[in-house]
């Protein structure tokens, strides 16, 4: 199979090759005039074909930016110039191939390539992208979406960097973490808002795990090593390959914020896998930690099928459910329980001001698999992770969803009082739009839609900047 025979780059996935700006989009509905901020979405979109496997997560990072200014709206996209899309600028071709293919021998550096095409967010008045295997963060002028600078904290920075490192809205902290294949494995830091790196310390873990997502809370972060990571032999052989081992638990990392080695707490929980946290909190002497949980496939015995699981994560095949878990700070345990089974969703958002605290609406998008190369994203879903209740939206066949932040709208007066915003691939109108729903009446559906300029291939991660914080720049 060549590259290009991969269903991830035909249809709604095929990247684009333009890079443009569309003002006064045209409108169906009428955007709010209390709407006003930036969402922002990453997302893969190859610049080079190169030789052998193609993978969903091998595409060069793209941003693409929707600008809201008292009913006026913007969209602009452009690829992160990150180092090694330069490298291929420069000659002119793919110098690297897929997370599928064998990694550089001759890069040390950079064995697979860091495309820093998964996550973004908003730190120090710059947006942040980042990549799911631990890599270099990229500055991004918000306004322009031009690259403006790698990160390192001024100079203080000796690690990579994950995807899903999170930023505390009430401090300005950005709180990472990073790992990888050589001891400790893991490591976790604070960076100020002032953009300098004002704590770090080394997380031993057991080997090389593939931690996804992290939880913070205004007094403690939660780091994951879940059972759920490389295959040894495969590793040895270089090769990336993960593989379910439903003998070892989970185990979560509770950490003082500013904590010490000697400060790690260690929880363990049934064997999982989790790729996206929803929220955590500090309730008495428990943190409590809200996620998509993995279903654990099975075989004909009731037992985990531990091959199974291995090839839906690799295919990004979601089958999530609504979880929690509850560790307890006085007495070492972890409670755990399910909040709602019914629906398969992933890819949680929240609003960003209440992340650490106690909040009690989530948005995610509903996830079906009709086969393992295509993930489908194929509605939105709002969650009330208090009951597990949920309201979900969906156009139908062939619509496709993508992460959808909550925009809270001017002056809010509740944790709920705004909008949800998502870019999404119309299926009859073969267009890609923005639609807009509001949050306190999600299933009426979206009460506008922004036809944008040109096609948003299927992407990854997104987030929703206020006018105030890009104003203010934290
Ligand atoms: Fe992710």
């Amino acid at each position: 199979m060549t590259q290009n025979d991969s269903p991830v780059l035909t249809g709604a996935y095929a990247p684009i090759e333009t890079e443009v700006v569309g003002e006064d989009l045209p409108v169906i509905g009428e955007i709010p005039r209390d709407l006003n901020g930036l969402y922002v979405r990453n997302g893969p979109n190859r610049r080079f074909a190169a030789e052998g496997r193609y993978h969903w997560f091998d595409g060069d990072g793209m941003l693409h930016a929707v600008r809201f200014d008292a009913g006026k709206v913007t969209y602009r996209n452009r690829w992160v110039r990150t180092r090694a899309l330069a490298e291929e600028l420069a000659a002119g071709r793919a110098l690297w191939k897929g997370v599928m293919e064998p990694p550089r021998r001759d890069r040390p550096d950079m064995p697979l390539k860091d495309t820093s095409n998964t996550d973004v967010t908003f730190h120090a008045g710059k947006l942040l992208t980042m990549w799911y295997l631990a890599g270099d963060v990229y500055q991004i002028d918000p306004e322009t979406l031009e690259t403006v600078a790698r990160a390192d904290w001024n100079g203080t920075l000796k690690t990579t960097v994950s995807a899903h490192s999170k930023v505390d809205e009430h401090t300005g902290e950005f709180i990472f973490f990073d790992y990888g294949r050589a001891h400790p494995y893991m490591s976790y830091g604070v960076v100020g808002p002032d953009g300098a790196l004002k704590h770090w310390i080394p997380v031993e873990l057991p080997g090389p795990r593939l931690p996804h997502d992290m939880a913070i809370t205004p007094n403690y972060t939660i780091l994951h090593d879940l059972p759920l990571f490389h295959d040894r032999d495969a590793l040895g052989a270089g090769r990336h390959k993960v593989r379910f081992y439903p003998d070892l638990p989970a185990r979560f990392a509770v950490i003082p914020r500013y904590g010490t080695v000697d400060q790690v707490r260690w929880f363990e929980a049934e064997p999982c896998f989790i790729y996206h946290v929803v929220n955590a909190w500090e309730d008495g002497d428990e943190v409590v930690m809200v996620a998509c949980r993995f279903r654990t496939p099975t075989d004909r015995h009731g037992d985990p099928d531990p091959e199974r699981f291995a090839t839906m994560i690799a295919h990004l095949q979601m089958d999530a459910y609504l979880y929690q878990w509850r560790f307890n700070l006085r007495n070492g345990r972890c409670k755990e329980s399910m909040i709602d089974d019914t629906l398969n969703s992933e890819f949680p958002s929240i609003n960003s001001g209440v992340r650490g605290r106690r909040n009690r609406y989530a948005y995610h998008v509903k996830m079906a698999n009709r086969n393992l190369d295509e993930p489908l994203f194929t509605g939105l879903v709002k969650y009330d992770i208090d009951t597990g209740a949920y309201t979900a939206w969906s156009e139908g066949r062939g619509f496709w969803y993508n992460e959808a932040p909550f925009a809270p709208r001017d002056h809010p007066s509740s944790e709920d009082d705004g909008y949800v915003v998502s870019f999404v691939w119309n299926a009859r109108g073969r267009r890609s739009e923005v639609q807009i729903f509001d949050a306190q009446d999600f299933g009426h559906g979206p009460i506008a839609r922004v036809i944008v300029p040109q096609r948003v291939p299927n992407g990854f991660h997104a987030t929703w900047v206020s006018a105030e914080r890009l104003a203010s720049g934290r």
